[in-house]
């Protein structure tokens, strides 16, 4: 076993690499339980690719055959309804990880230098992630998956000029059609698992030649040993590896009592409208994406006005787009001169507060239908939303920062 294990490292650096990014890879020794989601991330994410194989077998991407082969999958294939609730069950899942994950890069300011990199490979990872959610959604050719993917589409054509002809583009069709549906099943399945997959790998490996960030904001490379530890690092493997296990198995209770007591968490996590077969002919009463899709969606609700000549869903959508591109310049919005909010003042504290409310409110919002009330809400909360990053420069400078400690705590 060993000459074998020698061979192949001579030929290819398995060894090394193992050593590199698990064995010999010093994390901080002060991580809590903020930093389970993206090892939880990663297993979701491996759900995903094993059930997506699995349920591809038997789906049949055609207008004509895809609801009823979804539901073949649910009655005839041994084991289907627990392969397709895994997967359902899984796209859920993977956005409660990210959401969480996102957060914990907020709370200790992981985008920071030296990890500006880091995140915006998370930033595509969740831009990638919500393409490849919406188009999945689109597969079992359901009520909610037909109007749904109508909504969302039509939405580029309220942009300008180029608006008509590249909502056709992306349709193929005048209409959500089987050609749609087709082009969505390539993506959902093929090209954007490769890029989801490529950016994963791309983001560990930026976070790796920096090293972790932690809950104390504290770089751990600053104070090493003689043999150019960190003192306050210990090796992934073995101590994070387990570490790990314990979240989860924690997560799979969680995860497992969803799959087999409540998949479709109350119409949160499969609508009830996608139980009918998609009919071109007849709109459902009330049109609302996914729970993860939600906040973006109640900003673009949220905006009522037609300004400068262009209708207000144009407006809508730039809302909507600029909400999740100011994510990505946070690196260089936040000026405060600490990066954990344990070291913050109040006012950083404060405002992180009001991002995070606003933000839930929102998603709580876009599953409703709306009425003038809930309008001003979404109005007033969106206007949060983008306070929080365009003040950041001025609030993050001025707010009362508490002395950072030299080597981490706890
Ligand atoms: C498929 C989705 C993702 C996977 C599998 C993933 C995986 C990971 C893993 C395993 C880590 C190291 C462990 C940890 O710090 O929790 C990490 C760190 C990090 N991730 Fe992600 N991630 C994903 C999405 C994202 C997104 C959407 C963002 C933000 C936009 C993001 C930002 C970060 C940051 C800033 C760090 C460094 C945290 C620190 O050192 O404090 N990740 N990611």
């Amino acid at each position: 076993m060993q000459k074998l294990v020698e061979w192949i490292d001579a030929r290819l650096p398995v060894v090394t690499a193992f050593e590199k990014h698990m064995s010999k890879y010093y994390a901080p020794k002060n991580f809590n339980m903020w930093y389970f989601f993206g090892s939880l991330s990663l297993l979701v994410l491996v759900n995903q690719l094993v059930t997506g194989i699995w349920l591809t077998m038997s789906y049949n991407p055609s207008a004509e055959g895809a609801f009823a082969s979804v539901e073949y999958i649910m009655r005839d294939v041994e084991y289907g309804w627990l392969l397709r609730y895994l997967h359902s069950t899984g796209a859920s899942a993977f956005f409660v990880c990210v959401y969480l994950h996102m957060f914990r890069g907020l709370m200790y300011g992981s985008y920071r230098k030296p990890r500006e990199l880091v995140w915006i490979f998370g930033m595509t990872i969740y831009l990638c992630l919500m393409a490849e959610a919406f188009m999945g959604y689109l597969l079992p050719w359901g009520q909610m998956s037909y109007w749904g993917a109508q909504v969302i589409v039509n939405l580029f054509g309220a942009i300008p000029g180029i608006g008509e002809d590249l909502a056709l583009w992306i349709r193929g069709d005048y209409l959500i059609s089987g050609i749609t549906l087709n082009r969505f099943f390539a993506l959902h399945v093929v090209a954007l698992p490769i890029v989801l997959l490529a950016l994963v790998v791309l983001h560990l490996l930026a976070l790796h030649e920096v090293g972790s960030n932690n809950p104390d904001g504290v770089e751990i490379k600053k104070n090493k040993n003689a043999q150019g530890i960190p003192l306050d690092g210990i090796p992934f493997h073995p101590y994070y590896t387990v570490h790990d296990l314990v979240a989860v198995v924690v997560f799979l209770f969680v995860f497992c009592g969803v799959v087999f007591f409540m998949p479709e968490m109350g119409g949160f996590f499969l609508e009830k409208p996608n139980f009918e077969p998609a009919n071109p002919l007849k709109t459902p009463e009330h049109i609302a994406p996914v729970w993860y899709f939600t906040p973006f969606y109640a900003m673009l609700r949220a905006v009522t006005v037609n300004l400068l000549g262009l209708p207000a869903k144009f407006w809508g959508v730039v809302v909507m787009g600029a909400a999740i591109a100011i994510l990505f310049v946070l690196p260089w919005l936040d000026r405060s001169p600490v990066k954990s909010i344990r070291y913050k003042g109040w006012i950083s504290k404060l405002a992180l507060l009001l991002f995070a409310v606003s933000f839930v409110i929102l998603g709580y919002l876009g599953a409703l239908p709306s009425t003038p009330g809930r309008t001003a809400l979404a109005q007033a909360t969106t206007a949060i939303y983008f306070a929080y990053f365009i003040l950041m420069p001025w609030f993050s400078k001025i707010d009362k920062t508490k002395p950072v400690p030299e080597r981490v705590t706890g």
